[in-house]
């Protein structure tokens, strides 16, 4: 019963209290009446039928004395109104029946139970009482009356009544219960539900309403005051693990912070130490060009200078000796080995930035656009090349002819990395170089260049190539294949312009080497480009002749480029073993001086009775005065200078073949020496200014053999002081004490219109505020009368 109601809510208990107590106290109650009623309805019934019985029983003992039944049975008749009473009989002293009423059923002898004073009997719904009858303290008799008890009706409606009114009253009670309970238990179910609440959805902010001030409301007070307490705690302890956890967000944020930055940091010192030690490579990698580059310059300008005294030693001779066949031959060698030494001077010059230079305003957009036919024919069908030129560009001061030189080196060294197939691209922009590249790069100056890069889509370098590519002489080619000194001369000419080289190469997929050359605000000279444009090619078959295989192997690409069909040979035999086989040729283009016992001459004069029609070109690094001169070549040969340029070789080949073609007499060699350009005799006094005593006797004896009278002096000073006797000053630029730029600028500042021609193998006098022609070293006897000439022809005036 207990765990029955465990469940069940206060209200229930409540309710299920007052029921149970009304219920109790109800049938307590009733009970309690009931028996009272009961015990007083039995004495009133006993009382009011023993009177009854009496008062007829006395009413009778003169019957019985009288012994008169009849009056006694008259007496009892008397009972008649009493309708309840169902039987009455008169015993007589004995207890024998005298006379009844409705009573036959009545024993004849007296129940002894009724022989008491007062006799009681109550069977089943009757109750029969009996009193002695007593004359004058003698027992007369025995009266008997049965009547209807009728307890059980009035036990019946006695009890409907208390029902109905028990039932009443428990409606009652329980009403009032129910108010009592909500008064009571409304306050405690508000707590429990707050609490229920509070618990299910966590939140402490709910209160419970104080409507009693008894036990309840105190309850509800106390609860409410713990729940501000638990809220307070709460919210404190929200608060702090809010900021516990923002502190650890914050901490773990910056724990994050902390390692970006450190790694961050550990990637800036890496990058830092690479760029540090990239740039301490470029500075080291550009010290030791310089240094290599100073040293070769050194070299090759003494080299230039024995060279020079050894060739004009040789022309001298060469011209002594010209019916001297056999000395000629010896000559001959002589001068080639000479021709070699002085181009690989002038590379090394070149490299070693002391090459003249006839620096102009230039804008390379159109220095490539006129490049562009000429490129697209040197490097063959197979590869393409684009030429993407920047808009806007800036120009830039640069000597044409060398850049020409530059393009075309670098996409040679392309189209040999790319096996004769690929894409070359030429490109051109404005860029700016900041201080970042500088940082990078030590030699270069933050600030605006152009750049030229030539990409191709080779093989590209390993680092340890592109390290030692702007070496001289670094080459990777096969023996006779590359000099190793194109990257050298194109870093050696960028340097001298004032401006930068880079290489950037990938293995297999190819290189770009870039080239900037510093802006400047002039606006482009008007000097004509090359006209390479107008170069034409043909079809024409031409045997080379040509020992030196680098040179063949260039000529052969140019000539091929041109659209030439190109037959090698190395030396002159093996060119007459090609003819003899029965090829033809439209020209033959050879050295002059060639290996072998078989000359050149000799071998294109047999060329020539094989095939009549063929045109003749030589080459030498002599001129043509020289070599005509001294008998080697017959009168009206055709000769183009070594080192040519490619677009000259070219013109002269077209000039050529179609002079042959015209079948034009030849030019005599008379009319030719009779040239601007070879007819040097005008007459004067020149001082020569030479330190070495034997290269200025040389000269000075050269000179003489062109018809000049010339004096030498060793040094500046000793110069100063025969100027006045001269009309042509002709000086080298390094001396002892006053050097030679000194020299010709106090020549200038003294008479303004004499020439003056500096003899260098460097670049060094190009910086003069004023005309000054410059004397290559080494310098043939051509060369000499042709400087000779245009010096006296500029200071002429016009
Ligand atoms: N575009 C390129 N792709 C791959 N390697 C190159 C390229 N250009 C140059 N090289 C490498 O650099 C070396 C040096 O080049 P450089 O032009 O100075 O000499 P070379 O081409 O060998 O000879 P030369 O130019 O005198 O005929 C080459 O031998 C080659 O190994
Ligand atoms: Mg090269």
């Amino acid at each position: 019963m207990i765990m029955l109601f465990r469940f069940k809510s206060v209200r229930h208990k409540f309710l299920a209290a007052v029921a149970t107590t009304s219920i109790v106290t109800l049938l307590v109650t009733i009970t309690a009446m009931g028996i009272y009623d009961w015990n007083d309805y039995k004495t009133r019934w006993v009382n009011d039928l023993s009177n009854q019985a009496m008062l007829i029983g006395r009413a009778t003992i003169p019957a019985l004395q009288f012994d008169d039944p009849q009056l006694a049975t008259k007496n009892l008749k008397l009972l008649e109104v009493r309708p309840r009473v169902h039987a009455a009989a008169l015993y007589d002293a004995r207890g024998v029946i005298y006379a009844y009423y409705k009573g036959e059923r009545y024993p004849v002898k007296l129940d002894p139970a009724f022989k008491q004073d007062i006799g009681l009997k109550i069977e089943n719904s009757e109750i029969t009482v009996s009193r002695r009858i007593h004359q004058h303290g003698i027992l007369v008799g025995y009266m008997v009356i049965t009547a209807e008890y009728g307890l059980y009706q009035r036990l019946f409606s006695y009890m409907s009544i208390l029902l109905l009114v028990g039932i009443f009253a428990f409606v009652i009670s329980l009403l009032i219960a129910r108010w009592l309970q909500h008064q009571v238990t409304q306050p405690v179910e508000n707590v429990a539900r707050l609490a229920k609440n509070v618990v299910e959805q966590g939140d402490y902010s709910l209160r419970a309403q104080k409507t009693t001030d008894d036990e309840v409301g105190y309850l509800v007070s106390a609860i409410n005051t713990l729940l501000t307490v638990i809220e307070r705690g709460n919210k404190a302890q929200e608060r702090s693990l809010k900021a516990l956890a923002q502190e650890n967000e914050a901490r773990k944020t910056t724990e994050l912070q902390l390692r970006q930055a450190r790694d961050e940091l550990e990637l800036r010192v890496q990058e830092r130490t690479e760029e540090l030690r990239k740039a301490q490579s470029a500075l080291l990698q550009s010290q030791k060009l310089e240094a290599v580059g100073q040293l070769t310059g050194g070299v090759a300008h003494d080299f230039n200078n024995i060279l020079q005294v050894i060739g004009s030693n040789l022309e001298i001779l060469s011209m002594k000796f010209s019916d001297i066949t056999p000395a000629h031959s010896r000559i001959d060698g002589a001068m080639a080995a000479v021709d070699k030494g002085a181009k690989l001077a002038s590379q090394l010059l070149a490299f070693a930035r002391r090459q003249p230079l006839q620096p102009v305003s230039t804008n390379l957009n159109n220095l490539t656009k006129n490049m562009d036919d000429l490129l697209r024919r040197a490097l063959g069908e197979s590869i393409e090349v684009e030429v993407i030129q920047g808009g806007g560009l800036w120009n830039v001061m640069v000597d044409r002819n060398q850049v020409e030189n530059v393009i075309l080196n670098l996409s040679i060294n392309a189209r040999d990395a790319m096996n004769n197939s690929g894409h070359l691209t030429i490109e051109t922009s404005n860029v700016m170089l900041d201080d970042l590249y500088a940082e990078d790069n030590p030699e270069v100056t933050a600030g605006q260049y152009v750049m030229l890069a030539i990409s191709d889509t080779g093989c590209g370098m390993p680092p340890e190539v592109i390290e030692r590519a702007f070496e001289p002489f670094f080459t990777t080619k096969g023996e006779g294949k590359g000099t190793g000194l194109g990257l050298s001369m194109t870093y050696g000419l960028v340097k001298q312009s004032g401006g930068h080289i880079k290489i950037y190469s990938e293995i297999d997929n190819g290189t770009t080497v870039k080239i900037y050359f510093p802006r400047i605000h002039l606006a482009e000279e008007d000097m004509p480009i090359r006209q390479i444009a107008d170069i034409q090619g043909g079809n024409e078959s031409i045997l080379v002749v040509e020992d030196d295989m680098a040179v063949q192997k260039a000529v052969k690409d140019i000539l091929l480029a041109l659209g030439y069909q190109v037959e090698c040979a190395s030396d002159a035999q093996a060119a007459l073993n090609i003819i003899e086989q029965g090829r033809t040729f439209d020209l033959l283009f050879t050295d002059v001086v060639m290996p072998g016992p078989l000359k050149s001459s000799e071998m294109a004069k047999i060329a020539k009775m094989k095939l009549p029609d063929l045109a003749i070109l030589f080459t030498s690094g002599y001129t043509q005065n020289a070599i005509v001169h001294g008998g080697k070549l017959d009168a009206g040969v055709e000769l183009i200078n070594k080192p040519y340029r490619y677009a000259d070789l070219a013109r002269k080949i077209r000039m050529v073949i179609e002079k042959s073609d015209k079948k034009s007499n030849p030019t005599p060699i008379a009319q030719m020496s009779k040239s601007p350009e070879s007819t040097l005799t005008m007459p004067g006094k020149i001082l020569v200014v030479e330190d070495n005593l034997e290269a200025q006797s040389t000269l000075c004896e050269l000179l003489s053999m062109l018809g000049y009278e010339a004096i030498g002096a060793s040094s500046a000073e000793a110069a100063l002081e025969l100027l006045t006797e001269v009309n042509i000053l002709l000086t080298d630029v390094n001396l002892p004490g006053m050097s030679g730029i000194e020299l010709a600028i106090q020549c200038h500042a003294q008479d303004p219109s004499k020439p003056i021609i500096i003899s260098s193998g460097m670049d060094t006098a190009s910086k003069l505020p004023f005309a000054v022609q410059l004397l290559p070293k080494p310098f043939s006897m051509a060369i000499l009368s042709d400087i000779l000439y245009k010096a006296t022809q500029q200071n002429a005036g016009p």
